[in-house]
């Protein structure tokens, strides 16, 4: 990438302080733009605080997603790179593991459904290890003596969501972007269909180029031409907390309706519901009794341990649950980074270079080129 002079710097301005917002926006200023990021509320704090930061491009490949595997295969393998680079910057950890994912499943029916999805995996070149289920109790000594079967997959694992957002923030004050909470884009600011800057109330920021990154909120921002078919689903998560010296588990485990995600300081995130509730951010005693059940028959030993925390996200999803990356229709200068869904975490440095390559060289890698949102209209007209 060119770095460009101080005269013909670039004035970017970015809708959205997410993990998406903020690695773009960090990309950017690393080049020399000049970057400004607007946050309705708290950077980080949405969808991006509410993940739990799995890096599982294996199994996490459902059948109908197969466009989307390679670019999150491609990002998966870009993280290890992503954080050290945000750790040497900022000297503050992002918590990235790579101990490996396992599913796990107990009843004949479930183990069914694990070995048809395994097959489905494996025939996409993934590489997966059928467990016995005494093998995946070796792994995992406290995981419920009935578990009859498992599959491993060694190049999944986690990154800390939360310490990933707060480097992020670090790495945009070292690198001069600025970051604007509790500010409201009102409107676009375009003349002759050519973005010319955000609207925010009774002013206008001027920008070159506007990357639209707001999550579920995305269809919402004012002003645009054609706004993006995202759509908030809902997920509600805890967290309990066990003893950091002696862990009840150590991997990333999926089980049945669940995924259990161990922290290095103890905590113990389990998730998540998939809720169509627009933008509802309650949690419900059935949201919490479903992930408590789930997490119980595969974890036995959750019963002893203490309640951290609950909280609800909004996933920004999109019809075939891939992100929209790319130009926006009918409005030159507006480029849409968002519709991440249940990706939004594992998407982040393969959205960030791409993005920030389109932004300053104008260049579609091959990578985002399917993830364009006019292919929801040739969807349409098919
Ligand atoms: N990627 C996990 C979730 O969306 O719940």
């Amino acid at each position: 990438m060119t770095m460009p002079t101080i005269k013909d710097r670039p004035r970017i301005a970015i809708i959205g302080g997410g993990i998406i917002g903020m690695s773009v926006g960090w990309r950017l200023a690393q080049a020399g733009a000049s970057v400004d990021i607007f946050d309705r509320g708290t950077a980080g704090q949405g969808a991006t605080r509410a993940a739990a930061g799995m890096l599982a491009a294996g199994v996490e490949a459902e059948p109908g997603e197969q466009p989307l595997l390679p670019l999150c295969l491609e990002s998966q393998t870009r993280w290890p790179g992503f954080a050290a680079e945000l750790e040497t910057l900022t000297g503050l950890p992002v918590g990235l593991r790579r101990e490996g994912t396992l599913v796990v499943a107990s009843t004949r029916d479930e183990v069914e459904l694990l070995r048809a999805n395994y097959e489905f995996q494996r025939g996409l070149g993934l590489d997966l290890v059928w467990l016995t289920g005494a093998a995946a109790k070796e792994k995992e000594p406290f995981l419920n003596p009935r578990t009859a079967a498992g599959v491993f997959s060694a190049r999944d694992g986690q990154v800390d969501n939360r310490l990933a957002s707060a480097a992020l923030r670090s790495a945009l004050q070292k690198t001069g972007a600025r970051l604007h909470e509790g500010v409201d884009v009102t409107g676009l600011d375009v003349q002759g269909g050519r973005i010319g800057g955000v609207v925010l109330g009774d002013r206008i920021v001027a920008a070159d180029q506007v990357v639209l990154a707001a999550g579920a909120w995305s269809r919402l921002v004012p002003g645009q031409a054609s706004p993006p078919p995202v759509r908030p689903v809902k997920g509600q998560m805890m967290s309990l907390a066990m003893d950091p010296a002696n862990p009840l588990l150590t991997h990333v485990v999926w089980a049945p309706k669940c995924y259990l995600v161990p922290r290095t300081d103890g905590t113990l995130i389990i998730g998540a519901t998939t809720e169509e509730k627009g933008f509802d951010s309650q949690m419900t005693a059935g949201g919490i009794l479903a992930l408590l059940d789930a997490a119980w028959r595969a974890l036995p030993g959750v019963e002893e341990l203490p309640v951290k925390e609950m909280w609800t996200g909004l996933r920004p999803g999109c019809r075939d649950d891939a992100p929209i990356l790319g130009r926006a229709a009918g409005m030159d200068g507006l480029i849409l980074a968002t519709g991440h869904h249940r990706n939004g975490i594992l998407l982040a440095p393969i959205t960030a270079d791409t993005i920030a390559d389109l932004v300053l060289t104008g260049r579609t890698d091959p990578h985002i080129a399917r993830f364009a949102a006019d292919r929801f209209n040739a969807a349409r007209a098919a």
